[in-house]
């Protein structure tokens, strides 16, 4: 090999080698500003509403906090007041209670009674009915509802949709 076309070689070996490495640093630099699966999984929890059973309460994990799940049956979505419809999350055609599973006197977790359909805080004898609206003293208001969007028959816990913030505007939570 002559000189000039070994020195050619080596020019392009080390540019080869040169472009992996910069291929494989801009790979790095870019996982390293991701966010990590796991700060994801905790910011957003996502249901598929499509899986809950009518008038069985499921507690799901969103941030660390229990949130009721509660599918409303026929009979249950009929008998809606309107103030009782405002607190609701409707999904195609299908009513739940989507709420903070912490009782608003001093964060007890209420118990779900399927037989009255209604919610018992044992600590204090608070109760609840089936949308989490507060029916006895001493809760101060009704169950909490999580930031939510609606998006086709899943919810995204953690994420603020028109619904939510129609729920927080009319003053339904906090
Ligand atoms: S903590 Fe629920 S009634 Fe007191």
């Amino acid at each position: 090999m002559k000189d000039s076309s070994r020195r050619g070689f080596m020019g392009k070996a080390f540019g080869a080698v040169a472009g992996v490495g910069a291929v494989a640093s801009l790979y790095a630099m870019k996982k390293s500003w991701d966010p990590l699966p796991s700060v994801k999984a905790a910011g957003f929890t996502t249901l598929d509403m499509s899986a809950y059973k009518e008038n069985e309460l499921v507690t799901e994990k969103w941030r660390g906090k229990p949130i009721f799940v509660l599918k409303y049956t026929a009979d249950m979505l009929a008998k809606l007041t309107e103030q009782q419809k405002a607190r609701s999350i409707m999904i195609n055609g299908e009513g739940y209670l989507v709420n903070l599973g912490l009782c608003t006197h001093l964060g007890c977790i209420p118990s779900y009674n399927p037989d009255d359909k209604s919610f018992l805080c044992a600590c204090h004898g608070g109760t609840y009915d089936y949308t989490g609206d507060v029916t006895k003293a001493p809760p101060p208001r009704g169950l909490d509802i999580p930031p939510f969007k609606v998006e086709g028959n899943t919810l995204v816990l953690g994420e603020e949709g028109p619904e939510y913030k129609n729920m927080k505007a009319n003053g339904v939570t906090l």
